[in-house]
């Protein structure tokens, strides 16, 4: 049942250690949502530009966001962790969680910021309740976070309270998610805590669970490999569709609409990227593992995604003309439109792979090529000789073979026919399956979509009374039709 907010007293009062895109994100919709929000980062350099009302990254209508915020004087950033302390009542870590080689997520800097966290407390009159919003694996915030919280703090419980609530905004569209979110998980050990969430969450009009700190935990695992599944599910569903000359988008909506299932997140595209869907399945596998639980249909989702992202660049290689040295030029680096967060996004493997097999690599992306940049030149010389960053989307068209969409920025849609007549070749591959495909006709060029069989086919328009056949440069000419 949504909740109202009662009006008669002002909701707690809220301090964001880790102004990175959830923490920024989450921080500002409280602000907007009524909330008095400190907040603090490690890095002085991102203090000072959220302080200058704007985001540090690009990320859809969060610098108007974070500008209203900040001249609305809701949300304060300061210089230190005992400022937040004294001006809180409840303290969210929203600190990084990334993933180590063995697939369990690297603790380090949340026990950092919990230590330093609680070192303020210390000093803090009156009752605080820490809340853990960053993804960390079932058990994390009773057993490691709260003892590590409550022996630098010197308090125990009845001072200092410990609570999960993991965050669910997608990149992208992060501004609408945290001030709209479909449901609030907190997780929460005593009734104190638990009605502390309840009044700041009041500020939302959204239904609230409330669990234990280990199912919150859960839940947003169980959450992230679902979707990640669904996604992958699709993903498969697409390279049967290819091979017989069947468009995917036709399955999934007969399929997609029956209410169990539902349409949502089975898009076909070249594997799912981000900070989050890779890292969280890995650990959710791995730390059921640690509690001796197979988890067989999670183990499966990151490696049929880096199936599908070889598959999506062997459909781009099959469109080449033979031979070495062919030009393409790679639309959209980000993970997805709308982010410049490079972080997993298939348009790196993707450069990658189009590098080992010697074909040129020209890239662009309208928020996120300083970044690629900076992947770039940390790649090893067989890349960087081949895989360049260019400024404009001319520059990447110029004498191009093939044009790749690999992240469906509203300017690719908008093709001008200037574009096409830049390439040596008109062909489009997209992998999001976003073009239109009246505009590919229109402006001239010859669409091959992922995942769509019916445009799928070698290069050389077959003979009218002859299947279509696809040269896979993996599995040799095959049917499509
Ligand atoms: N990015 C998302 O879309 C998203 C969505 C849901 C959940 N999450 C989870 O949220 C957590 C944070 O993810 P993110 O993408 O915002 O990461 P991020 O790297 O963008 O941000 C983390 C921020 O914390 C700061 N920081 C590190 N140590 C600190 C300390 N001791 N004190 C203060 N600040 C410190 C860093 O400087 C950085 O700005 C992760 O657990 C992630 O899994 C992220």
């Amino acid at each position: 049942m949504p909740r109202k907010s009662s009006g008669s007293s002002p909701p707690p009062t809220v301090g964001v250690l880790g102004l990175g895109y959830m923490g920024l994100a989450s921080a500002a919709a409280f602000a907007r949502r009524g909330v008095q929000v400190t907040g603090y980062d490690v890095v002085a350099d991102r203090r000072e530009t959220v302080r200058s009302g704007s985001s540090p990254f690009h990320e859809e209508g969060l610098g108007e966001l974070v500008a209203s915020e900040t001249a609305s004087g809701r949300l304060r950033v300061v210089d230190s962790i005992g400022e937040v302390v004294a001006s809180s009542e409840i303290l969210f870590l929203c600190l990084p969680t990334p993933p180590l080689p063995n697939g369990r997520i690297d603790l380090g800097p949340i026990e950092k910021g919990a230590r330093d966290l609680g070192a303020a407390i210390a000093h803090a009159d009156g009752f605080r309740l820490v809340v853990v919003k960053s993804t960390v694996v079932p058990g994390t915030a009773e057993r490691v976070l709260a003892p590590i919280l409550r022996s630098s703090a010197g308090k125990g419980p009845e001072e200092l309270g410990v609570a999960s609530n993991p965050e669910f905004l997608a990149e992208g569209t992060m501004v609408a998610d945290a001030l709209h979110p479909d449901r609030i998980v907190v997780g929460v050990e005593d009734t104190r805590s638990a009605k502390l969430l309840q009044a700041l969450y009041a500020v939302f009009d959204s239904p609230l669970v409330v669990v234990t700190p280990a199912g919150a935990e859960m839940t947003k695992y169980a959450a992230n490999s679902f979707l990640a599944m669904k996604i992958s599910f699709a993903n498969e569903i697409s390279r049967f569709s290819e091979r017989v000359g069947v468009d995917v988008d036709d399955v999934v909506r007969g399929f997609g609409s029956d209410p169990r299932i539902g349409e949502r997140f089975l898009r076909a595209g070249p594997g799912f990227g981000g900070s989050c869907f890779s890292k969280d399945v890995r650990a959710f596998v791995r730390s059921a593992r640690d509690q001796g639980v197979r988890l067989r249909l999670a183990e499966q989702i990151v490696g049929a995604n880096d199936d599908q992202t070889l598959h999506a660049a062997t459909l781009v290689r099959d469109q080449l003309p033979p031979g070495a040295g062919a030009t393409v030029a790679l639309l959209g680096l980000s993970f997805k439109e709308g982010t410049d967060d490079l972080r997993e996004s298939r348009a790196l493997p993707i450069a990658q792979e189009l590098a080992r097999h010697g074909v040129r690599v020209r890239a662009h992306d309208p928020a996120a090529l300083a970044g690629f940049r900076r992947w770039l030149a940390a790649e090893p010389a067989s890349v960087q000789s081949v895989v360049t960053a260019v400024d404009t989307v001319e520059e990447a068209l110029r004498g191009a073979d093939a044009a790749v969409l690999q992240v469906p920025w509203p300017e690719y849609l908008a093709w001008p026919s200037s574009w096409t007549r830049r390439m040596r070749r008109p062909v489009l591959v997209d992998l999001r399956r976003a073009f239109p495909q009246a505009r590919a006709a229109s402006q001239k060029l010859r669409l091959v979509r992922l995942g769509d069989g019916r445009t799928i086919h070698a290069p050389e328009t077959p003979s009218p009374q002859r299947r279509p056949v696809a040269r896979s440069r993996r599995g040799g000419a095959r049917r499509v039709g």
